[in-house]
Parts: structure tokens; C-alpha cells; sequence
């Protein structure tokens, strides 16, 4: 199963997964990072700015989840756009090797082999964050996709949508259609690292962590992952039914383990 981390808040996760990229990108300069979008990450990332301030990230390379089909590139709320506001500007990385799936309808068919074969013509994503969808999505694989799903287009649930329209004027300028990567796709991903923060997150955290394996909740896959992470603060870890071993096991764990 998962490692279970809970910390004391989204700022102490955003720290704690800083540090173990950090370690990453010490060992290897050309890491490849897997990269989410959402407001969950964004500790990750200020955390990043501020311990490798000043540090070259010129060969780091990135792969997003998830992008909307149909939207402008050039629309803030891309995640084209949004990788780049959140990610490679403060970051410093080389935008042509950050890459994000191509939304564009034309050619949308193809879209989801061609990235598959990017991701592994580099070798594959060392470390994946992820963040949780209230209804326990992972990138955008909603609930009944396959766990041996790759790369491809998704029709985006009312809920996700409704969760989503905080990011644009209204709910129907949220596209109906996103192209995430698969289950499967994610699960090659050397590690993952789930973060969720606030009670909102509870539900889907507990059923993706302790809960059946089931492709009914996307998240639930994490644990099909040899060396899966998921740090919580107290409120999202609140129903996890294992929470005092979760503790207990990090407390008692060797420091040069990481994450
Ligand atoms: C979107 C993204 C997911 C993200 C989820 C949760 O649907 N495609 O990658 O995990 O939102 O969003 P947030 O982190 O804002 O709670």
C-alpha cells in the first residue's frame, strides 16, 4: 500500500515533496517530472522556487496529467498556460521540455498515442504528484476508467466541472472534454506522490487509500504502485481508519529513506 504522510498543513506537504524533488534533481539534472495542475501542487511549487532559487533547471524536463480539449493555449486557465505561469517561469525550466497534452481538436484522435510515445521516448516520469478530485479522480481519469487506461480523451463529470468553474467565468466556459493521461499511463511513473489538503478531501483520500481497488475510484490505483506517497494534512486524513500507524510508521522511519 501507500505511504501515508500527514502533516500539519499544505505548506508542510508543499516542504516535505520540495525536498525529495530537490533530492531528485541533485542526482539527476535532466530529472523528468510529472507535473498537476489544480490548486493542490502549488505548495509544491513555491516550495520549489525558494529552495532552488538560483539553482540551473535548464535540463529538467516535464510532462503535465492533463490538458482541456478545445481551450486556447493562450487561455489562462489552460494548463498549457498554467505550467507555465505556476511551473516553468519561477521554476526556470526550458519550456520545450515541458510538455502538456495537445488539446487541439484537430488531430485530437492521435493526441493521446503520440504523448504516451513522448513520456517514453524520455525515458519515463521520475516522480509524479497528483492531486485528488472530490470524486477521487487522478489527473482527469474519471470515476470507471480503466486502470489500464493510457493517454486519451475523457468527457469531464457535472461534479468535476462544477469544482472546476471557480477557474473560469462561468460553468459553461468549462470544456466538456479534457485529454488525460491514462491510469495506466500514470502508473509507470517511478514514484507517485498524491497530496490532498482539507476535509473536502477526506472521503476520497480514505477510499483511495484504505478503500477496495476499484476502477469506480481512479485514485484507488495508487495502490497497484510499488512506491506511492500520499501526504494529507490532518483535516483530509481525518477518515483514514489507519491515521495513528500512519504517524506512528513516519515517526519511527530512517532518515536517508525520503519519501
Ligand atoms: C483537476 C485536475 C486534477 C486535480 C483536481 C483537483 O480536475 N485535472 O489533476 O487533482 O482538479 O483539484 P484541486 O487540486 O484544485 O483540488
Amino acid at each position: 500500500m501507500a505511504e501515508v504522510v500527514i502533516v500539519e498543513s499544505a505548506a508542510a506537504a508543499g516542504e516535505l515533496v520540495a525536498e525529495e524533488i530537490a533530492r531528485l534533481i541533485a542526482r539527476r539534472s535532466d530529472a523528468v517530472l510529472g507535473l498537476a495542475t489544480g490548486s493542490t501542487p502549488l505548495p509544491v511549487y513555491a516550495a520549489l522556487r525558494n529552495r532552488l532559487a538560483g539553482a540551473d533547471l535548464s535540463h529538467v524536463r516535464g510532462f503535465a496529467l492533463d490538458e482541456y480539449v478545445g481551450i486556447d493555449p493562450a487561455h489562462p486557465e489552460s494548463y498549457r498556460s498554467v505550467i507555465t505561469r505556476e511551473v516553468v517561469e519561477p521554476l526556470g525550466l526550458n519550456p520545450a521540455l515541458v510538455h502538456v497534452p495537445d488539446g487541439a481538436e484537430d488531430g485530437i484522435e492521435h493526441a493521446g498515442a503520440e504523448y504516451d510515445a513522448k513520456i517514453r521516448a524520455a525515458g519515463g516520469v521520475d516522480l509524479q504528484i497528483l492531486g485528488i478530485g472530490t470524486d477521487g479522480h487522478i489527473g482527469f481519469n474519471e470515476p470507471g476508467s480503466s486502470f489500464a487506461s493510457r493517454t486519451r480523451v475523457k468527457t469531464l463529470t457535472a461534479q468535476t466541472r462544477e469544482d472546476n468553474a471557480r477557474f473560469f467565468d462561468s460553468i459553461d466556459q468549462v470544456p466538456m472534454h479534457c485529454i488525460t493521461q491514462g491510469l495506466g499511463t500514470i502508473l509507470e511513473a517511478r514514484h507517485l506522490v498524491l497530496l490532498a489538503y482539507g476535509e473536502g478531501k477526506a472521503d476520497a483520500v480514505a477510499a483511495a487509500v484504505e478503500g477496495p481497488l476499484t476502477a469506480f475510484v481512479p485514485g484507488s490505483a495508487i495502490q497497484l504502485h510499488p512506491h506511492a506517497t500520499v501526504v494529507v494534512d490532518e483535516a483530509a486524513a481525518s477518515k483514514l481508519r489507519l491515521a495513528d500507524y500512519y504517524r506512528y510508521t513516519f515517526e519511527n522511519k530512517p532518515a536517508w529513506q525520503g519519501i
